[in-house]
């Protein structure tokens, strides 16, 4: 049942019946974790933006937000128009891309949403780019659509298979068939979040806090290492 609020209030003009439309348990999430964001001139990246639903949602939803969107296919027709917002086209894990993204937006971002490929080696990647010096101390990293990793016909990061690990640098491989995928992405993840009790000090990801929900989880990068 959804709760009220302006994020699934948008989500029903904006998606209409696209199939890839945010479930109403994302963004009854978002409207609580963005709502003090909502009138700060921050800096939001999506990785993923297929027909530019959910960039029209977060232009509308952060009035100030200087907004991109990075994509391997084309720039939808219905991205908007305004100054705010930025399209980079290429794969969501090349860092010439995700570093031009960052340029594009004029400096770090606060919230970074990676709802693409939602295969663990991509995300990975992308993540161990992004998250160290790309995303504001303090800022919010969100992954989803974890739950690929136990669904078949999503390649090599399906449970079924025998996938590729896809490795953090710096982790040990303990339980190989426990750290691929997206899952095992979430797990070494959960490993960094405890470093400091655990080894005295942040890792290279400062995470402060990891919330797993069903099928997304949101990181809290720490507000000082
Ligand atoms: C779930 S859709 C994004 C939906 C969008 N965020 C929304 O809510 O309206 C995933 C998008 O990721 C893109 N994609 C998939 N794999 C990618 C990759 N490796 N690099 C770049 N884009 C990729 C697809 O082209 C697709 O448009």
């Amino acid at each position: 049942m959804a709760e009220p609020n302006l994020l699934t209030e948008l989500a029903a003009t904006l998606y209409g019946t696209d199939p890839y439309r945010k479930p109403d348990i994302y963004l009854n999430e978002y409207g609580r974790l963005f709502e003090p964001l909502r009138s700060l001139p921050i800096r939001l990246l999506e990785l993923g933006v297929h027909r530019g639903a959910s960039i029209n949602l977060w232009e509308r939803y952060f009035p100030l937000a200087t907004i991109v969107g990075l994509d391997g296919e084309a720039k939808p027709v219905s991205f908007p128009t305004s100054e705010r917002c930025h399209f980079v086209h290429g794969a969501q894990d090349s860092v010439h891309l995700l570093d031009q993204a960052v340029a594009v937006a004029g400096g770090p971002f606060d919230i970074i949403i990676d709802d693409c490929s939602h295969l663990g080696c991509h995300t990975a990647r992308s993540f161990a780019h992004l998250f160290k010096n790309r995303l504001n101390p303090g800022g919010i990293y969100i992954i989803e659509d974890i739950c690929t990793a136990f669904t078949s016909g999503h390649g090599w990061d399906a449970a079924p298979f025998d996938p590729p690990q896809i490795g953090l640098p710096g982790m040990l491989q303990v339980f190989p068939s426990h750290q691929n995928g997206m899952i095992g992405l979430i797990k070494q993840l959960l490993d960094h979040s405890q470093a400091p009790t655990a080894a005295g000090a942040y890792t290279e990801y400062p995470i402060e806090r990891l919330t797993v929900l069903t099928n997304f989880a949101i990181l809290h990068k720490a507000k000082r290492t």
